[in-house]
């Protein structure tokens, strides 16, 4: 399937996309090469500002290196900066496909998601923890894809908050067919059945690929090819 249509149809299951977040940045290329190469369906970027998380991690130009590596890939934004607005434009121009803004940033949703589809981008919608399902069910419409977050953003390796399945199911009964539900945070081969019961169709994982051995293994255990434990096929 082209990139382009990655995100606009349900996968038969979860797509599975390792955030570089916690890969050897030393490396990057070839780490990110690797994780396509063991069967990944994308890479999501987590981007942060210092300021709307206590983190700095990558910029466009980042993303621009990437594009040039892996033409083919499709690049997943996640926006955890106070002023998304300044930065889809610079995404899109650095060759990413997809762009997710946090509900608690400043701006309206409705706007960032017209912004986002104007550069050319499919757009996300994310929410963190602490906040209410109701104040995201207003905004769902326009967006193609939303983000539950199963950490408070800024690092990777932290534990998976249980709570937010419920609003995640609450969502998921929501969306149409052609919008993905996406989780992120603390997903292993513990946590990852949960998060497709609740109906995520696109699961971020950071250090539970980056962080083993086997790529291959582990991408096919969160996706559901596999149980856990058992090896994968
Ligand atoms: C958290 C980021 C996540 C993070 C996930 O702020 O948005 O994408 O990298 O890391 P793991 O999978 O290690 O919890
Ligand atoms: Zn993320």
């Amino acid at each position: 399937m082209s990139r382009d249509a990655l995100l606009k149809v349900r996968p038969a299951r979860p797509l599975v996309a390792p955030s570089i977040l916690a890969a050897d940045f030393a490396t990057l290329g070839e780490e990110c090469r690797a994780v396509m190469d063991a069967g990944a369906d994308l890479l999501h970027l987590d981007v942060m500002d210092g300021h709307f998380v206590p983190n700095l991690t990558m910029g466009p130009d980042l993303c621009r290196s990437l594009r040039e590596t892996l033409p083919d890939v499709l690049l997943d934004v996640h926006l955890m900066v106070t002023h998304p607005a300044d930065f889809i434009r610079p995404f899109a121009d650095a060759g990413a496909d997809h762009v997710t803004v946090h509900l608690e940033a400043e701006g309206e949703p409705e706007a960032l998601c017209a912004a986002t589809h104007a550069a050319g981008l499919t757009a996300g919608l994310a929410l963190n923890p602490p906040t209410d399902v109701e104040a995201i069910l207003p905004h769902l419409d326009p967006f193609d894809l939303i983000l539950v977050m199963s950490v408070n953003p800024g690092f990777a390796g932290q534990s998976f908050i249980p709570d937010v399945l419920e609003k995640t199911r609450v969502i998921a009964g929501r969306l149409r067919d052609d919008q993905r539900l996406e989780m992120d945070g603390g997903i292993d081969p513990r946590t990852a059945p949960d998060c497709r019961t609740a109906g995520c169709d696109l699961l971020v994982a950071a250090s539970a690929i980056f962080k083993t051995e086997d790529y291959g293994a582990a991408i096919a255990t969160l996706r559901g090819s596999v149980e856990a434990g058992t090896r994968s096929g």
